[in-house]
């Protein structure tokens, strides 16, 4: 784990004294690769010493996804594979963002400390813009506020993420000096926590991994399709003949080695005397995938089978935070003159 600034705070067992951490994760259906190695391995290892609350965003996902059945099945989907993956309910707690209202109720009393300038220099707003010329809805302007509030409404002060989302936390940072200064001290300002993959590329080994863009290696998908998705992958494109040397650092494949293995270093070793090729070192890491996959995949199967589980874990969440969500709005509305 790697912190952008903060070393991190030392583990202690009381779940009272735990520091308190914060992530959320959009319900795009079952994630792929770059989530887990990106951010979701970081949720199951941090759960063990942190208080760690984790949140399926689906407000944040209405910015693009307008099919309420579709939306109710993803979010369905990324709970049981977060839970496949390792998140237990009994070390963190999971919910769902729409279960908690107070979420939206601090995101507009932080839009009204948030300049309109703000919101439309960030990166993803931009992006959100030309992806989607004929859908630039409001929501995808205030994003990153919900995002803020998201995180401040339990007042965590550190944020697993991938790097893609150092934007937002730089935002929610300003967003929060911002109300403090107007309010006096209210929040801590949250520091992103990375794991050692914080970008992971996609199959055509320049963008990063998203599904959206269709480069993205999905970790539950039939075996077949996760095959067909690592055998698709761009890797050094200077390596033009079978005998040419090939160049690790800059072949993504090779790159994913190094999380699924501990001997990648002889794997670069084979690519760079041309011992092996690339097809070799795709097959290799297709069977690791799914080697290391395969417990998860069998879980995750057990619980989309299992929808009433699903539903009881997501709503003791959602319960669970209550109280930390009610008695941050009852003080921000005595600091802001609402009662
Ligand atoms: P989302 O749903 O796009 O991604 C979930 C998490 O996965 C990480 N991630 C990656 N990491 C490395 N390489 C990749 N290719 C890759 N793709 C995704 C993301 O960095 C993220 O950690 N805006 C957020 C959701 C959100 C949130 C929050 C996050 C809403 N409220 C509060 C933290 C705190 C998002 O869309 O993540």
């Amino acid at each position: 784990m790697t912190t952008e600034t903060a070393p991190a705070p030392s583990p202690v067992d009381a779940p009272t004294s735990r520091p308190r951490i914060f992530s959320g994760i959009q319900p795009s259906g079952a994630p792929h690769i770059g989530n887990d190695l990106g951010a979701i391995r970081n949720y199951v290892r941090l759960q063990w010493d942190y208080e760690a609350i984790y949140c399926i965003v689906d407000y944040h996902a209405l910015t693009s996804l307008h099919d309420a059945d579709r939306l109710r099945l993803q979010t369905r989907e990324m709970a049981a594979a977060l839970l496949a993956l390792g998140l237990d309910p009994e070390r963190c707690t999971l919910f769902v963002q729409s279960h908690r209202p107070e979420h939206t109720e601090l995101a507009w009393l932080l839009m009204t400390v948030t300049p309109v300038s703000w919101l439309e220099r960030t990166p993803t707003y931009k992006e959100k813009k030309q992806n989607q010329p004929e859908d630039v809805n409001h929501g995808l302007l205030s994003y990153p506020v919900l995002q803020a509030a998201d995180i401040i409404i339990y007042k965590a002060s550190l944020v697993p993420v991938g790097k893609d989302q150092a934007a937002h936390l730089e935002l929610s940072r300003e967003i929060v000096r911002s109300f403090n200064n107007r309010y006096g001290e209210t929040f801590p300002e949250p520091l992103a926590v990375h794991t050692e993959a914080p970008i992971v590329l996609g199959t055509d080994g320049v963008r990063k991994m998203s599904k959206s863009i269709g480069n993205a290696i999905d970790i539950f998908a039939p075996e077949e399709d996760v095959r067909r998705q690592i055998m698709s992958m761009v890797t050094d494109t200077r390596r033009i003949l079978r005998t040419d040397p090939g160049r690790p650092d800059v072949c993504n494949v090779c790159q994913l080695h190094r999380s699924f293995g501990d001997d990648y270093e002889e794997i670069w070793e084979g690519e760079r005397t041309a011992r092996t090729g690339c097809v070799d070192t795709k097959k290799l890491l297709a069977e690791r995938v799914l080697r290391h996959y395969a417990e998860p995949r069998e879980r995750y199967r057990e619980l989309m089978a299992d929808p009433k589980r699903i539903e009881r874990i997501l709503d003791a969440g959602a319960e669970r935070v209550r109280p930390i969500a009610q008695a941050t709005m009852a003080e921000v509305r005595e600091k802001m003159g609402l009662r």
